[in-house]
C-alpha cells in the first residue's frame, strides 16, 4: 500500500502566516504539522510516499527531503492549482496507480495509530474507508449522515448538518475513487470534492466502511484549532532541560533546547522552548510553544505558539491565544502617553479582548 499526503492548498484561515510559509510546515509543539502525518504512515509500515505539493512545493521538500529521515521514499507530485482533494486523487493517479492507498491532509493531526485501519482494509477489503469524528462544529467540515451502521451521505460544510461526525482527514480507497473522481463536478467553492467521491461510491453499489476515531484529531487550518492541537501535542510532552536555569521555576513538564538561557523566569508546563533561545523576567504559562532563537524579556506569555527568531520585550499585557510568526518584533515601553506603533503584514490580526 502506498500513502498520499496532500500538502498543497491556501491556508487562507492562517493568513498572514501563510502568506511566508506552508500551512504543513506550521510547528505544533515545536514540529512541522506535516511531519505528525508522516510519523504515523512509516510507523503503519508504509515505505512508498507521495505528497501533493503546490505553491509551497520547494518549501515543502526543503523540509521533507527524500523521506529517509522517516525510512520512507517520498515522491513529489505537482497539484498546478488547488483544485480540491478529489483533483489532488486525479493528479496522483499515475502515481498510485491500481494500487489501493491511504490518503493524509497534511494539515491533519491524528494520535492514533493508523495501522489498525490498514489492517481493516486490507481484511475486508472495502472500495472506501473513511474516519469519522464527533464535533461540535460540524458545519466546518464534511459531514457523514448514518443509517444505522450504513453511512449513506455525505455533505462537504453543510450550513444544517445532518450529524455531529466530521470526516477526518485520514482516508483509504481503492482504485476506484479514480473513477469516482472523474464523474462528479466542481462544488460551490469550485473544487472537486472528496466528499461527492465518495457519495459516488455509495451511489453506485461500492462498499464504503466508517470507523470512529479513537484517540484524538485536529485539522489545524486555522488559528483556534491549531492552538488546540498545539495543547493537545504538549500533553505528552516528555520534560528535558539542555538549556541554562538562573533564578527560574520550572513547575510540571517542561522542555528546554540545548543552549537557552533563562533568567528569573517562571515556565508553567507543560511547555516547550527551542534551542538557542534567551529568556529574561518572563512568564510562560501552559501550553506554550516557543521555538529556536527567541528572546523573550519582561513579559508573560501562555497557550501561545511563538515561531523562530522572534522577539517580544516590555509588554506589559499577558499575551495568550497568540501566533506569532517567524522573526516577528512586539516591543512595549513605559512611556506616557501610553501608544501603540504597528508595522502589520496583510491579513494580520490584534485584538484587545
Ligand atoms: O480536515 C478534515 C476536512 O478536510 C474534511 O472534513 C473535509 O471533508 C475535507 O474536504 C477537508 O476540508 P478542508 O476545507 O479543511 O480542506 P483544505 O482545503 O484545508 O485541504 C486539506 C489539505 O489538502 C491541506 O493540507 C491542503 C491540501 N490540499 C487542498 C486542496 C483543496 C491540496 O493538496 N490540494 C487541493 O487542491
Amino acid at each position: 500500500m502506498k500513502a498520499l499526503i496532500l500538502a498543497g492548498g491556501k491556508g487562507t484561515r492562517l493568513r498572514p502566516i501563510t502568506f511566508s510559509m506552508a500551512k504543513q510546515l506550521v510547528p505544533v509543539a515545536n514540529k512541522p504539522v506535516l511531519f505528525y502525518g508522516l510519523e504515523a504512515i512509516a510507523a503503519a509500515g508504509i515505505r512508498q510516499v507521495g505528497i501533493i505539493v503546490g505553491d509551497t512545493a520547494a518549501e515543502i521538500q526543503r523540509a521533507v527531503g527524500d523521506g529517509s529521515r522517516w525510512g520512507v521514499e517520498v515522491t513529489y507530485i505537482p497539484q498546478p492549482e488547488p483544485l480540491g482533494l478529489a483533483h489532488a486523487v486525479l493528479t496522483a493517479e499515475p502515481y498510485l496507480r491500481d494500487e489501493p492507498f491511504i490518503m493524509y491532509l497534511g494539515d491533519n493531526i491524528v494520535t492514533s495509530s493508523v495501522k489498525p485501519l490498514i489492517e481493516a482494509f486490507e481484511q475486508r477489503k472495502p472500495n472506501a474507508l473513511i474516519l469519522l469524528a464527533k464535533v461540535p462544529n460540524p458545519q466546518e467540515f464534511g459531514v457523514a449522515e448514518l443509517q444505522g451502521e450504513r453511512v449513506v451521505r455525505l455533505i462537504e460544510k453543510p450550513k444544517q448538518p445532518p450529524s455531529n461526525l466530521a470526516l477526518v482527514g485520514v482516508y483509504l480507497f481503492d482504485p476506484h475513487i479514480f473513477e469516482a473522481a472523474r464523474a462528479i463536478k466542481p462544488s460551490w467553492r469550485g473544487e472537486l470534492e472528496i466528499t461527492d467521491a465518495i457519495q459516488y461510491l455509495i451511489d453506485n453499489g461500492y462498499t464504503v466502511e466508517w470507523q470512529q476515531i479513537t484517540g484524538w484529531w485536529k485539522d489545524t487550518g486555522s488559528l483556534d484549532a491549531l492552538l488546540e492541537a498545539n495543547r493537545l501535542v504538549l500533553e505528552d510532552l516528555r520534560p528535558a532541560n539542555a538549556g541554562t536555569l538562573e533564578e527560574t521555576q520550572l513547575h510540571g513538564r517542561v522542555a528546554i533546547g540545548a543552549g537557552s538561557i533563562l533568567k528569573r523566569c517562571t515556565v508553567r508546563g507543560p511547555a516547550i522552548i527551542g534551542a538557542n533561545c534567551y529568556l529574561e523576567d518572563c512568564y510562560i504559562g501552559s501550553f506554550t510553544s516557543i521555538g529556536d532563537g527567541v528572546r523573550l524579556v519582561s513579559c508573560e506569555v501562555e497557550y501561545s505558539i511563538i515561531l523562530e527568531g522572534s522577539v517580544v520585550e516590555q509588554v506589559e499585557t499577558r499575551i495568550e491565544g497568540s501566533l506569532l510568526g517567524k522573526n516577528v518584533v512586539v516591543r512595549g515601553g513605559a512611556k506616557r502617553p501610553r501608544t501603540m506603533r504597528l508595522m502589520l503584514g496583510d491579513s494580520s490580526l490584534v485584538e484587545t479582548p
